[in-house]
């Protein structure tokens, strides 16, 4: 049986070229940005199959097209699996993104103008929690919390002041760049006391609920989204959850309140991701996700630099750079050239400003996904703790990248499974 040529090649070289170099780009560097992951070869596949042409708006058994009762299935394959893995009474899983997920709870538990209390974006919260150039932002009237000066931890003492002082409508919990587990229900304790609604995007850690690993705030919020793409592993898009009593107004406020037609090919990428997150490896995966982050904080706070909170819980750390006399842009930039991928980011209190903050955010979901431990994370911290250090030196960092060429190199990515021949291999055959 003879291998599918490579059609992008052959029909869009432009395309093909940059495809590939990005896909050489993932094998051969150290992806260490915190909401990225690779999903498996058959996530991919589902992503890539015949579903990208169906058009298929409502939900299933209730369709505005005909021909659906194949992505029926699909659709309820990913919802019967998702309300397994996560507790929840309903789950939406149409919306595109984490963004258009928390879009259509704010159109289903406020009105415009009403009052949402929810975690700064300069200590760690997201753009959709209320900044102000976001639709959230534009539409309510967001009042923010954040971590206290000396732990760098939540400071509930704040939220429940906010929380009583502005009467919020819906509180919401869940961050971009928080290192420490989040206390679900200490929200839920004041959301109840001030008759807000409770809302947890858990976005980031999302795959360690899953997993038992972090608290899962479904049994005591009442709407919880993500990401599939994070800890989760599956393909980019969102979900929304709620108790089976706002499931009809949720339904709505995701089509046609926010969206037209599901991405049917990618909702069959959730269905597989969220199979795969049912079988015990993933456990096994999510545990060493943590441990490895564990790890290389560790290595990373006794070579110099300090990290918000003093540590880590879950899958991602906050590295304040600037003891190394470096600041977040630079070391981004220098950890780029040595092949190891991450993002600036704002620390707490950050005195620097967005563009070149005072930090960079490190995660291990990607790098634990290709099979590496914690000898491996020891490894990555000095070489990173060590390119910091060296920031102008070019030899360092050519010895570093080669170096972690032949690291990644044992640690084949999941699309290497899938990788097509090019037109010398095919025309070989
Ligand atoms: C907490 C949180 N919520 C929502 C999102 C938005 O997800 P998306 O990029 O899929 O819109 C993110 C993405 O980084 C996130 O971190």
């Amino acid at each position: 049986m003879s291998a599918t040529p490579n059609l992008i090649e052959l029909d869009d070289p432009d395309v093909w070229a940059a495809i590939a170099a990005e896909q050489t780009r993932q094998q051969d560097g150290l992806e260490m940005i915190a909401s990225e992951n690779f999903t498996s070869a058959a996530v991919m596949q589902a992503v890539g199959s015949v579903l990208t042409n169906k058009y298929a708006e409502g939900y299933p058994g209730h369709r505005y097209y005909g021909g659906c009762e194949f992505v029926d299935t699909v659709e309820d394959l990913a919802r019967d699996r998702a309300k397994q893995l996560f507790g929840a009474e309903h789950v939406n899983v149409q919306p595109h993104s984490g963004s258009q997920a928390n879009s259509a709870v704010y159109l289903t538990a406020i009105q415009p103008g009403d009052t949402v209390l929810a975690f700064d974006l300069a200590h760690g919260g997201h753009l959709t929690h209320g900044m102000k150039l976001n639709s959230s932002g534009i539409l309510y009237r967001f009042v923010h919390y954040g971590v206290r000066r000396d732990n760098q931890l939540l400071d509930f003492d704040q939220v429940w002041r906010l929380a009583r002082e502005h009467k919020p409508k819906l509180i919401v919990a869940g961050a971009s760049a928080y290192p420490r587990e989040i206390p679900h229900s200490t929200f839920a304790d004041i959301a109840r006391e001030v008759g807000a609604k409770l809302m947890v995007d858990m976005a980031h850690y999302a795959g360690l609920v899953a997993a038992g690993i972090h608290d899962n705030p479904v049994p005591v919020a009442d709407f919880v989204t993500s990401t599939t793409h994070k800890t989760l592993r599956g393909p980019r898009g969102g979900i929304a959850m709620c108790r089976a009593e706002n499931a009809k107004a949720l339904d709505r406020s995701v089509f046609p309140g926010t969206q037209g037609g599901p991405l049917m090919h990618v909702i069959a990428g959730k269905a597989v991701a969220f199979g795969e997150a049912l079988r015990p490896d993933f456990k096994i995966y999510a545990q060493k996700v943590v441990d490895n982050a564990r790890a290389l904080a560790g290595a990373l706070a006794s070579g110099g630099v300090k990290l918000v909170s003093g540590g880590t819980d879950n899958h991602l750390m906050l590295v304040d750079v600037t003891p190394l006399a470096i600041g977040g842009k630079l070391a981004e930039e220098v950890l780029d050239r040595c092949g190891i991928t991450c993002n600036k980011n704002m620390i707490p209190f950050d005195e620097r400003k967005p563009m070149d903050p005072s930090g960079i955010r490190l995660g291990t979901p990607a790098l634990t996904t290709r099979g590496m431990g914690i000898a491996e994370m020891e490894q990555v911290a000095a070489w990173i703790l060590r390119a910091l250090k060296s920031a102008a030196d070019p030899q360092v960092v050519a010895t570093i990248k080669r170096d972690v060429a032949e690291l990644a190199e044992q640690f084949p990515v999941p699309a290497a499974k899938l990788e097509m021949p090019t037109k010398l291999e095919t025309a070989a055959r």
